[in-house]
């Protein structure tokens, strides 16, 4: 059975918190059990660039990356949710990627799936989500994980707008079950 682990990019219970519960309910229908967390909202150090994982493939910080990590290994797909910030991804989800460079030098992310989604409050014609749909694969691409789908929703300002998108988000669980199940 395919375990998930849906990372929240945003710190307020806004449209990736929301959109993250949506899927968690949804998956379970099928009986994936996913987790979410939320960097953000979690006591994790900057990574300083000491490469001394690269050495003992730990990092030498205590703190909520830990248990992270192991969360991250025990997951067959991770779920990237990122509001988009500047046509990019946010800086919570950018620490949270640092600090996983021991996994990276260890090449325990190797095939591991990536769905990558951003979130966006302008739409497509007038602001773009790309930058963050970029950033969020260069990341896979340079873990060697394998990007199985992304999705970008647009016109989302207010923390709930996206629950008005429930066929969206329907079409969306869909398609992540058919991507993390073959
Ligand atoms: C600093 C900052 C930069 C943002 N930059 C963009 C942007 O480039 N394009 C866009 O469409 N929305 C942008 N937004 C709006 C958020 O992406 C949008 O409100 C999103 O739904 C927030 O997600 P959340 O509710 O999960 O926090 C920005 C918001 C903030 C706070």
């Amino acid at each position: 059975m395919s375990k998930v682990l849906i990372i929240v990019g945003s710190r307020r219970e806004g449209n990736s918190f929301n959109l993250a519960n949506k899927l968690k309910e949804e998956l379970k229908k099928d009986r994936i059990i996913s987790k979410i967390i939320t960097p953000g909202n979690q006591k994790i150090y900057l990574c300083t660039g000491c490469m001394d994982c690269d050495e003992n493939g730990a990092c030498d910080f205590k703190d909520d990356m830990e248990d992270n990590i192991k969360k991250v290994l025990e997951s067959d797909a991770l779920i990237f949710i990122t509001p988009t910030r500047w046509n990019t991804l946010s800086g919570d989800l950018k620490i949270f990627m640092d600090r996983l460079n021991p996994l990276y030098t260890k090449g325990s992310l190797k095939d591991k799936k990536m769905i990558s989604i951003a979130i966006a409050s302008k739409g497509k014609e007038e602001y773009s989500s790309d930058g963050a749909i970029y950033a969020l694969s260069s990341f896979a691409d340079s873990a060697k994980m394998k990007v199985v789908l992304t999705r970008q929703f647009n016109n989302c300002l207010d923390a709930t707008d996206i629950l008005e998108k429930e066929d969206e988000i329907k079409e969306l669980a869909s398609d992540i079950k058919k991507k993390i199940s073959c």
